[in-house]
């Protein structure tokens, strides 16, 4: 075979539709997520409450205007490496919505005054969106949105409406602007779980989330595993 002609053959191979399993074989595996019993605890409670918040839009749903219905999603703050996000993201795609994962993918941000010492800026960095991105953002129901809180909210369509939330950040004010910016956006019967929940204490996620409820006239419907849990009327 001429030389010319084989290099044209070798380009014409090379153009051929690559296995499915091509991109799979050519990357790395990503190794798992490590977890602690106390994090298998978290997660199971956020195991029973996606479908319970979903059960609970059901009901309603003949009630709810097309145009919410058909913008519901369920969002995470506060992904760190995707260790809670896998357990929410087969519930995404059972029922075909859309799932957010919201971090700055930096760690955390500057404390503030309620943040005491125990997470300075930066710590739970990931170095960067990417890996989180290798792991889940070949489902096309998964929408990363890397910044930092609050500034990466403005990343929302406005006719986003929440089917479930997941808010783990660990500082205060972080908390208190998430759950401000989700409230109004949550669909009637949604729950929304908050991580870290220690009552009594005065510092980190716990007084932004009592405070809400308060300014709401609203109480929790339940507590396990530091995981607090209260639904939109
Ligand atoms: C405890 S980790 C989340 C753990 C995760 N939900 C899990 O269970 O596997 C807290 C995350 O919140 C993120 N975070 C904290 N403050 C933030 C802010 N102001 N904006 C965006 N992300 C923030 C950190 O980067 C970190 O990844």
């Amino acid at each position: 075979m001429a030389p010319q002609h084989a290099q044209a053959q070798t380009q014409a191979a090379d153009r051929r539709p690559r296995p499915a399993s091509f991109h799979h074989d050519a990357i790395e595996p990503l190794p798992p997520i490590p977890a602690s019993p106390s994090d298998l605890a978290h997660r199971a409670v956020l195991c029973k409450l996606l479908p319970q918040s979903i059960e609970q839009i059901a009901a309603r749903l003949g009630r709810l205007p097309s145009v919410q219905r058909d913008h519901a999603a369920i969002a995470e703050f506060g992904v760190h490496h995707g260790g809670s996000f896998q357990h929410l993201l087969p519930h995404a795609l059972e029922h075909d919505l859309t799932i957010f994962a919201v971090d700055s993918f930096e760690g955390m941000g500057e404390p503030g005054p309620r943040d005491g010492g125990k997470y300075p800026k930066g710590r739970l960095s990931v170095n960067g969106p990417d890996t989180f991105t290798r792991r889940f953002g070949m489902h096309t129901n998964v929408r990363v949105f890397p910044g930092f809180i609050p500034d990466v909210l403005a990343r929302f369509d406005a006719l986003t409406r929440f089917a479930f939330v997941h808010l783990d950040v660990d500082h205060y004010q972080p908390t208190v602007d998430v759950l401000n910016f989700i409230w109004d956006r949550m669909l009637p019967g949604a729950i929304v779980a908050v991580h870290d929940y220690f009552p009594g204490r005065t510092d980190l996620t716990t007084p932004a989330v009592d405070e809400f409820l308060d300014r709401h006239a609203l109480r929790h419907d339940g507590l396990e595993s530091t995981v607090v849990w209260f639904t939109k009327p």
